[in-house]
């Protein structure tokens, strides 16, 4: 694997095995020393030209416990503010000897038009760009449910049959994208439930399963319940009346909490609208994986970083 842009692209086999990598590196996790020396001497940048906290960290600390060095550049307050291109940016990173890097870019296709420019020779993650892609968020989701539902048999395993709705804002959410792709290939079977003016125009070649009612989408027990949360940053017009319209219409409350299976799950990728997308009781549930996808995203992330650079990148 030389970059990671999209789970669009991805095959089942290669998924899978990213998974596995990620359940090696969650051992890891539980040692008294996190650390592996896998990438010692290589240097990965945190390339972020959106606001981000848990994302960054996250790559943060995977790169960290993997002992590569980490550069965090972020756009605000540098001199991508001053106007300088990506290209010249990029061209700084390699010429400072960057291995990986890690962008964030509020341009659909970013991430894309940096692997293939030949600014720079590293491995590229995607770590969000525009209304596009979110890679490593549709992994670590995928591997918090094959862990809820195997456990530590997990490993080697798709999600065949799985059945998980995806509630909320999909127009502009790039994690409801790389979701739909990375599920459908593990062999999950994906509904979307919005409000008509939050999904997009033409879902034509999208394998899902579309509808509008909440509850409807409730009474079909899914196993999997995904909160996406409302990107007014995103919005640049009136999508719904109010939010207290929303979240009474496809929010998940306390009465649509209770009315879920016993044994499904909760997720939402955060940060979270408590109140608008998705209650406290359901967010602090015993159903809810919100902090284990957290802590799963820092192993899927180092999984990721060790497949682009680990292996053909060692020429010494
Ligand atoms: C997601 C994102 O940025 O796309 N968040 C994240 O990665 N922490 C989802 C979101 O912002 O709603």
């Amino acid at each position: 694997m030389k970059h990671l842009l999209s789970t669009k692209g991805l095959g089942r086999a290669e998924a899978i095995g990213l998974l596995d990598i990620a359940e090696d590196m969650a051992d890891v996790a539980n040692r008294e020393v996190k650390k592996l020396p896998t990438l010692r001497g290589k240097t990965v940048v945190n390339l972020f030209f959106e606001d981000s906290t848990r994302t960054r960290i996250s790559f943060e600390a995977a790169a960290k416990r993997l002992s590569a060095d980490v550069i965090n550049f972020s756009a605000k307050g540098s001199s991508v503010s001053k106007g300088e291109s990506l290209k010249d940016t990029a061209q700084t990173l390699a010429a400072m000897g960057a291995d990986g890097v890690v962008i964030r870019h509020p341009a659909s296709g970013a991430p894309e038009v940096l692997a293939a420019s030949g600014w720079i020779d590293a491995g590229i993650i995607n770590a969000g760009d525009g209304t596009h892609e979110h890679p490593t968020q549709a992994l670590l989701d995928a591997f918090t449910i094959r862990r809820r539902l195997h456990g530590t048999a997990s490993r080697g395993t798709g999600l065949d049959g799985v059945r998980v709705t995806i509630v909320g804002d999909v127009l502009h959410s790039r994690v409801a994208r790389s979701n739909l792709w990375l599920l459908t290939t593990l062999g999950a079977e994906v509904t979307f439930v919005a409000p008509p003016t939050l999904l997009p125009m033409d879902m034509s070649g999208w394998p899902a399963a579309v509808g509008f009612d909440l509850d409807a989408a409730i009474a079909a027990k899914p196993d999997v319940i995904m909160m996406l949360r409302i990107q007014a940053e995103r919005m640049n017009a009136a999508f719904f009346p109010n939010s207290r319209e929303y979240s009474r219409r496809w929010g998940l409350d306390d009465v649509r909490f209770a009315r879920l299976a016993p044994a499904s799950i909760v997720m939402h990728p955060g940060p979270m609208n408590r109140g608008l997308e998705i209650s406290s009781e359901a967010a602090d549930s015993a159903a809810s994986t919100v902090l284990e996808q957290v802590a799963n995203g820092v192993s899927v992330r180092m999984a990721a970083l060790y497949l682009l650079m680990s292996g053909d990148r060692e020429d010494s």
